[in-house]
């Protein structure tokens, strides 16, 4: 008999222990929300890319999402113990294969086949990830990277000169107030320096885009040894929903007209919400069979019952209730003294961005959320 595969985008890939990927995410990579004119991801991606113009920088735009560990991760020197890497945050088609967890992965063979020294890659990206108002476990980043000789950074003032001034070119201002914007110093494992600029939103610090001096093996590799690369990787959403006012990532995924209609290309306009439906907080208690008692991230392959992650409880409802889970929380932990069995607490948010929910329609997705963890990860839920 011939192994089981999974088809995506016209291809079967063999499936083994390491596949993750749940039905909620392969009918995600049809949709190239980046490339529709008059979505407002398009209209951003539009805008950036208006202004690292070409020739300098070549535009790519339908890289596949599938790419190979070695891609992923191999090809940008991340340790093999990065927790990146594991089952709980990336999504393996099998051992070899991913869903892209950022456009990072195209770095090393676009700086090595390019035309030209500099680039832009407008992409979806996939990763387990928390669920709420700015967390969606598809999104889109966009990777810009150019060459530069030592001296025309010298003459800049130096690389990281250069860096600034070109990150002065990302439009980073909201359609509200003025925003507040900082930089910090990051780690990425194939940029040293690295920075990230972060953006205060809704009470919170986000992440815009990261970015830094790519490691030398890159130029190396792509025959121009005594060139200083840079890049950088922004998201998308995170823009747009600056720029249009876009007050939840779910939106983006909306086939609602009254959505839909409301942007034109080449255009930015402010988003006016249709209507504020009621949220509805359900909690949800249950004890993690014992030897599951952990919720840190573990690189697990291989058989045999793994560590239940709090990603495993997102990806549990996003499976069963879409995007009608605005939000999950983690609200109590507990481990038992005596028999060190875990109890985990958390507080789902259902609510619908087109419609109110009924009672009935929330129970039975709670419930289904309930039998999941008893069948599959053997909770016993807490009355
Ligand atoms: N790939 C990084 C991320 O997804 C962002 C990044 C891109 C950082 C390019 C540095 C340079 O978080």
């Amino acid at each position: 008999p011939s192994p089981p595969t999974i088809r995506l985008e016209g291809r079967h890939y063999p499936i083994d222990e390491w596949t993750n990927l749940p039905s909620h995410i392969s009918s995600a990579l049809p949709r190239k929300l980046h490339l529709q004119p008059s979505h407002p991801l398009s209209i951003t991606r539009r805008l950036i890319e208006s202004r690292f113009p070409e020739p300098a920088y070549q535009y790519h735009n339908d890289l596949s999402p599938i790419v190979t560990v070695h891609q992923n991760f191999d090809s940008l020197g991340f340790p093999i113990d990065h927790p990146g890497r594991s089952r709980t945050d990336t999504y393996y088609i099998n051992k070899d294969t991913v869903l892209r967890t950022h456009t990072s992965a195209h770095q090393a063979d676009t700086f090595r086949t390019g035309k030209s020294d500099g680039f832009l890659i407008s992409a979806d990206v996939y990763r387990r990830d928390a669920i709420d108002r700015s967390h969606y476990p598809v999104f889109h980043q966009m990777e810009g990277a150019r060459m530069w000789s030592r001296g025309e950074c010298e003459a800049k003032g130096g690389v990281a000169a250069v860096i600034r001034e070109e990150m002065d070119r990302m439009p980073k201002h909201g359609i509200d107030e003025p925003l507040r914007v900082r930089w910090v110093e990051a780690y990425f494992p194939f940029t040293s320096p690295s920075w990230e600029l972060e953006v205060y939103w809704q009470g919170n610090w986000l992440e815009l885009l990261g970015c830094g001096v790519v490691q030398q093996s890159l130029p190396k590799n792509a025959g121009v040894p005594d060139k200083i690369g840079w890049a950088f990787g922004v998201g998308l959403e995170r823009v747009a929903m600056l720029l249009f006012g876009i007050p939840d990532i779910r939106l983006f995924w909306s086939l609602d007209k009254r959505f839909l209609q409301q942007f034109k290309e080449g255009r930015i306009s402010r988003f006016v919400p249709f209507s504020k439906y009621p949220p509805c907080y359900k909690d949800i208690a249950f004890w993690l069979p014992s030897s599951s008692n952990s919720t840190n991230a573990a690189a697990a392959g291989g058989a045999g019952r793994v560590p239940f992650h709090e990603n495993d409880m997102m990806e549990i409802v996003r499976n069963v209730a879409g995007d009608l889970a605005e939000d999950v929380k983690l609200i109590d932990e507990f481990t038992h003294p005596k028999t060190g069995r875990k109890s985990l607490c958390f507080r789902i948010n259902y609510r619908s961005l087109e419609r109110t929910l009924t009672n009935d329609e929330v129970n039975s997705l709670q419930q289904m959320v309930k039998n999941v963890l008893v069948e599959e990860f053997g909770a016993e839920v807490r009355e």
